[in-house]
């Protein structure tokens, strides 16, 4: 049943204190609760606590049996309690069973937890909401042997040895939380420790769990740690308040991170690195999703949700500091385009669909469905036009009176928004609108001489049919268009559906390039002619617009071409080659333009596609931009195939994806066998091993077998080494793509229960590989459907996830409609079906 966000109530009870013992076993953990429990308000109703899975076996009020409950699949409730009193539950588990990872459950041997955001219930009866906050002791008892290492949150007490062979731990949390904070972790690890002064002069003891014998690859995840560590206390004034800051990766884990109070846990591939094992971008994934989890532990952990329609409270803000924070350590134009990436490929296509949902949503089914990239990425987005808005220090200014007034609280956006209204002393009414409202904004542009007219509309959604007009900060820049003068950048606060604009200086021999450095997330619907693009690409200030000038290039050429006309493709192509040979010593640059759109982001951005025409459009336009490039490219491929010796360096990064963009583009023009073949032979990084890979997979299918089949044979062992392989594999276009799928199912390293090994063959499938998703004889369909439907009941999180690709199914022709649909319901008609795929399937079917 779905959940409102209008029908927000306080809660009947709060839990003061809890004391938790648990008892370790694979089949059966005993799981015994005592807890503090407080009334509040006068009302007579009883104690409802959320449980799910559990065994009860014992149930005492005040020290006194109790018979007088009732209990139900989802929750126990407990009659005629007292205003305030102690609970005592003791419930049995089965961690070894538990393949939704969600509550407790083992990982390669290992136990651990997944609270966030309803997988406390899981574990024990409990008031499982975040906006009832607890103090925890947690004493956990294991086998020694097996399991040396048993952490909690918070401080470690005490700790003692039973006659049994059994051990024990006790901890403690300083801090009050809710409970999908709560974390416990057993098993037999290798440590690497380090320690950090905070600038008050606290000293923290920094852990990280890996697996035996990886210790070796964890030294980039603990630099990374100290870096957020510093960089939130000179940026933002917040400081670390535990002594130990613990992070456990493990194998098996449904997201990236889970940033519960002092012990994180982690997916490893967000943690182990190496040279050998890891490209440039997991070394950049690895800092960031680190730094992330580090920074909820202010936004998220000492001010939290008042409930999960709120999620993009701690979220938006937290992947907006961790991009901010990612732009100072790496290269700002690479990491903004890689952001904007998601919102154009993903979350676009996700406000275009039937899970259409404002960064704050309404309605919610299953929870797990709304970690989404509009509440993530989207949510992001809000805060960084609030950024923009009130300027740096504005916004810094308001981030203090949000902890001054909010620490220690369970709030909501509106409470984040106020606090920043209120530290500025500016009226924010108008900009709450994007948390509320769904869809992308389109602008339209009119000029009239040095006037701008400038619209906006939001076209209706699948959630919402109406809407407003929101407060919009459009950036532009007036770009010379024939690179003679300085360009003119100016911000317009949009307020209203039209609205004029004084353009600063005139407008004569200037290109506007709209919604500079994507200052909001919206579409600009203006279509700027071939040669105002070519300007902006060859003479706009700011690199990003010269970058978003390529793409819509790329776009427009790979549209005309479907439609036959070949004049754009030629001018493109020239562009592209003046530019190159312009930039040729602007590494940075020339490896982000020369990356074509994906099919995949095409797609989102059209409402009707012809899957073919699309595919076949795309490789003739990056064809025909390789051949008129050709000459250049040798010349700054022999420039670039000599390297120094690998080093995780600014300079090094801009060379090896120098080298993947141009070795691309290159071999569709070119047979780059021996190139491909020696570069992955003398490779010593896996960055580069990946661009041979890559550039055989698009240009040369025999290359490309034959060095998979030896990155096969020396990675065999190493499943996060193996995952990208076996996407490489997943999305090859080639005629039997599902025998090949087939066999990589059947592979010894795959499991179904392993999240990280579906999305790579699965994930990527459904996600990149659109040739092999839609064959039209529908049996990539089919053969997707299958696996989903064999992956729900085991972990309906992974299914419901990388089911997506299927949802939009109404942009397809009406024959691959049919078929899309015919699938869907076929999971629809599954009685076993979960919420998870039941929400996004019925929503997709009823639109
Ligand atoms: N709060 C985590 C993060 O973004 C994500 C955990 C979400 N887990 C889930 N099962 N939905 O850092
Ligand atoms: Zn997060």
């Amino acid at each position: 049943a779905a959940k409102r966000r209008e029908d927000y109530l306080p809660p009947d009870f709060t839990v003061d204190h809890i004391d938790l013992k648990i008892v370790l076993a694979a089949d059966a953990t005993s799981v015994s609760a005592v807890l503090q429990v407080t009334r509040i308000g006068s009302h007579e109703r009883p104690l409802c606590l959320d449980g799910e899975q559990l065994t009860l076996k014992s149930v005492e009020v005040d020290g006194i049996a109790w018979t007088d409950y009732q209990l139900s699949e989802t929750a126990l409730t407990i009659n005629g309690v007292p205003d305030s009193f102690v609970l005592s539950t003791v419930v049995e588990i089965a961690p070894a069973h538990n393949t939704s990872l969600e509550g407790l459950y083992l990982s390669d041997g290992a136990f651990c937890t997944q609270c966030e955001a309803e997988g406390f219930r899981k574990i024990t009866y409990f008031l499982d909401r975040p906006d009832v906050l607890s103090m925890y002791d947690v004493t956990i008892t294991a086998p020694q042997d097996e399991y040396p290492q048993l952490l909690s949150n918070g401080n470690k007490l005490a700790s003692g040895h039973n006659d049994d062979g059994t051990h024990w731990v006790k901890w403690q949390d300083p801090h009050r939380k809710p409970c999908y904070l709560f974390a416990l972790v057993a098993g037999d690890f290798d440590l690497l420790t380090d320690e950090f002064t905070t600038q008050s002069g606290r000293v923290v003891a920094l852990e990280l769990y890996v697996d035996k014998g990886k210790l070796n690859r964890g030294q980039h995840a603990l630099d990374s740690l100290k870096r957020a560590m510093r960089w939130d206390e000179e940026v933002f004034g917040l400081e670390y308040d535990l002594d130990v800051y613990m992070i456990v990766a493990v194998d098996f884990f449904n997201m990236g991170a889970m940033e519960n109070k002092g012990l994180n846990v982690f997916n490893s591939k967000f943690v182990l690195a190496d040279s050998e094992t890891a490209t440039d971008d997991d070394y950049f994934n690895i800092e960031s999703v680190i730094a992330h989890e580090y920074f909820h532990n202010w936004t998220g952990n000492r001010v939290t949700c008042r409930d999960w329609f709120q999620l993009s409270l701690k979220e938006g803000l937290t992947v907006f500091r961790d991009q901010i924070f990612s732009e100072t350590f790496n290269s700002p134009l690479a990491t903004r385009i890689k952001q904007v990436k998601v919102i154009r490929e993903h979350q676009f296509a996700e406000d275009a669909g039937p899970m259409s949902h404002p960064i704050r949503p309404d309605e919610v089914i299953e929870m797990n469905n709304f970690y989404t990239v509009t509440v993530y990425d989207k949510g992001a987005e809000v805060i960084r036009m609030l950024w923009t808005l009130l300027t740096p220090e504005g916004f810094k200014r308001g981030m203090r009176f949000y902890f001054d007034r909010h620490d220690g609280q369970a709030v909501t956006c509106d409470d984040f928004v106020n606090a920043m209204q209120d530290a500025n002393d500016i009226d924010l009414s108008l900009f709450k609108r994007w948390y509320g409202q769904s869809g992308t904004p389109r602008i339209s542009i009119a000029q009239h001489g040095d006037k701008l007219t400038i619209g906006q509309h939001t076209p209706a959604t699948a959630d919402q049919a109406s809407k407003q007009a929101l407060l919009i900060p459009l950036q532009l820049e007036m770009v010379p268009s024939n690179g003679q003068g300085e360009s003119v950048q100016l911000t317009v606060a949009l307020k209203s559906e039209t609205q004029e604009v004084l353009l600063p200086v005139s407008s004569g021999n200037r290109v506007l390039s709209v919604n500079s450095g994507f200052s909001a997330p919206v579409i600009v619907e203006q279509q700027a002619s071939l040669a105002e693009l070519g300007s902006i690409l060859s003479f706009a200030k700011s690199d990003f617009d010269r970058w978003e000038a390529s793409q819509a290039l790329f776009k427009q050429a790979m549209l005309a071409n479907m439609e036959g006309d070949a004049s754009v493709i030629n001018e493109t192509a020239q562009l592209m080659a003046q530019f190159i040979t312009a930039e040729q010593r602007n590494l940075a640059l020339l490896s982000e333009v020369l990356i074509p759109p994906s099919v995949e982001s095409l797609v989102a951005g059209l409402e009707q596609v012809n899957v073919d025409a699309l595919l076949n459009s795309h490789k003739a336009v990056y064809k025909r931009v390789a051949i008129e490039c050709a000459p250049m490219l040798e010349k700054l491929l022999a420039a670039l195939v000599l390297r120094d010796e690998y080093a995780y360096t600014p300079e090094q990064i801009v060379q090896r994806k120098a080298l993947n963009t141009l070795l691309k583009l290159y071999s569709q023009c070119q047979d780059t066998s021996d190139m491909l073949t020696t570069l992955f032979t003398n490779a010593d990084n896996m960055t580069d091993t990946l661009t041979a890979l890559q550039a055989a997979q698009l240009g040369n299918q025999s290359t490309f077998e034959s060095l998979m089949q030896q990155f096969e044979e020396r990675w065999q062992d190493d499943p996060l080494v193996l995952d990208k392989w076996f996407a490489l594999h997943a999305t090859t276009e080639r005629p039997d793509i599902l025998a090949r799928l087939q066999l990589l199912m059947e592979h010894k390293q795959y499991t179904l229960k392993n999240p990280n090994r579906i999305r790579a063959i699965l994930g990527s499938f459904a996600f990149y590989n659109t040739a092999g998703l839609h064959l039209s004889d529908g049996s990539g369909y089919r053969f997707f459907t299958d696996h989903l439907l064999a992956i729900d009941p085991v972990n309906p999180q992974v299914a419901a996830r990388i089911v997506t690709p299927l949802l939009s199914w109404r942009k397809f022709d009406s024959d691959r409609q049919d078929k899309i649909k015919f699938h869907l319901t076929r999971i629809l008609d599954n009685p076993q079906i979960s919420s998870d795929l039941f929400e996004k399937v019925s929503k997709s079917l009823a639109q």
